[in-house]
């Protein structure tokens, strides 16, 4: 018998200011937002990739995203004005409590869209 895989995503990421043209790529399960932009070769820019630097500060224009660790680098001010963290953030369902890991991901989270990503130069 063959493992069981699974290759239908989470939810789609939306980069309508993604350099030559907007963009939608899948997040699939365990798949930060940055991760799943770098997958499909979306030349985001990154550099701890663990929530400190703020090398990947974007805005979320639609959708709600959970935190792979306790404290990303965002004052609570800037989080509540929708300032997210692409290397550590993951989809959550819009059940979840903001802040933290959606407790069933089988909850279909929204798509989210992100602006002011900061894309590498071509
Ligand atoms: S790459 Fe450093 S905070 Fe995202």
């Amino acid at each position: 018998m063959q493992p069981s895989t699974t290759t239908t995503p989470l939810c789609h990421l939306h980069l309508p200011q993604c350099p030559g043209g907007a963009r939608s790529v899948p997040v699939m399960a365990g798949h930060s937002l940055l991760e799943a932009a770098l997958a499909a070769g979306v030349p985001m820019d990154s550099s701890c990739r663990n929530g400190t630097c703020r090398a990947c500060l974007s805005q979320l224009a639609s959708g709600t995203v959970a935190y792979r660790v306790e404290w990303p680098g965002l004052l609570p001010e800037e989080k509540a004005a929708g300032a997210v963290l692409p290397c550590v953030a993951i989809p959550a369902s819009a059940a979840a409590t903001p802040g933290t890991a959606p407790r069933d991901t089988a909850l279909n989270p929204p798509d989210i869209t992100l602006h002011g990503v900061p894309f590498l130069a071509p």
